[in-house]
């Protein structure tokens, strides 16, 4: 099998990003000179406690918050706002209820108007590849959270963006079906290589997807360590050499400052 995670060119620069919000007790510093790259075709996962500033990271390289001081780059362009080249998978899925899954998966190309022939196979591709093949006439209320999740997973990868950022899309699984969509995403991801920066504060989802963990502090955010991550795929939860670094990153984590 392929190793994966090899050092391409930078996709995404962070350079010495700050974020502070206001508030009627003054400025709330969240998130502390960051600086950090993701390269191209890698499986970044950003992993910190809770409230450590995640969401507002991953919504800084999305384009969707300003950052305070410093700037992001895509492609070596100032990220200045939203683009449909940085498609975001949300931990809620956002679908559009009263489209079909079909619909759902298909939105973005139509928006374009790519080819009605290209359009269908697309569609067709990335369904039967997160596994819902026979659901495409379902409603989102008819499917369970998991297969939301796959629809919205399928969604993002077929409005082929550059980079993927996903925040915390499994947080709201329950343990087996949360297993079950990092198996999947794993494999996805091997078919279909795309960058991805993923949010999660789940040890075990980090080490079972991350080519490179970055691990933050506690607010105000900084990066704590940085872990490159070559076990074989698919990845084992068990073995040892998983484990040892489960209790590493751990006990780092909650190693205080
Ligand atoms: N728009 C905003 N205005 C003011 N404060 C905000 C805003 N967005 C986030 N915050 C604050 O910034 C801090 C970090 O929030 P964020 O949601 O980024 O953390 P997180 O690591 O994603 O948390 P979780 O683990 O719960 O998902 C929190 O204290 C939050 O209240
Ligand atoms: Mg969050």
């Amino acid at each position: 099998m392929e190793q994966s995670g090899k050092i391409g060119k930078e996709k995404l620069s962070c350079r010495g990003i700050t974020k502070s919000f206001s508030s009627s007790s003054g400025n709330f510093e969240v998130l502390h000179d960051l600086t950090f790259d993701v390269y191209e075709n890698e499986f970044l996962v950003l992993f910190g406690p809770g409230q450590c500033g995640k969401t507002t990271l991953l919504y800084m390289l999305a384009g969707l918050e300003e950052c305070t001081e410093g700037e992001v780059f895509h492609n070596g362009e100032p990220v200045t706002g939203p683009a449909p080249s940085r498609a975001v998978v949300y931990q809620t899925m956002a679908l559009f209820p009263w489209m079909t899954v079909w619909d759902n998966v298909s939105f973005s190309q139509k928006v374009r108007k790519a080819e009605k022939k290209v359009i269908a196979e697309r569609t067709q591709y990335f369904i039967d590849l997160v596994g819902l093949t026979g659901f495409e006439k379902s409603y989102p209320v008819q499917l369970s959270g998991g297969m939301k999740q796959r629809v919205g997973i399928a969604r993002a990868y077929c409005s082929d963006p550059d980079v993927l950022l996903m925040d915390e899309p499994f947080g709201h699984l329950d343990a087996q079906t949360r297993y079950m969509m990092q198996e999947s995403l794993g494999k996805i991801w091997e078919n279909e290589k795309r960058t991805i920066v993923f949010v999660t504060n789940n040890i075990e989802e980090a080490l079972y997807l991350a080519d490179r963990i970055i691990l933050l502090s506690d607010c105000p955010s900084q990066i704590k360590k940085e872990y490159r991550i070559t076990l074989p795929r698919p990845r084992s939860l068990v073995s040892p050499e998983f484990l040892k670094l489960r209790k590493e990153i751990t006990e780092q984590m909650n190693m205080s400052d």
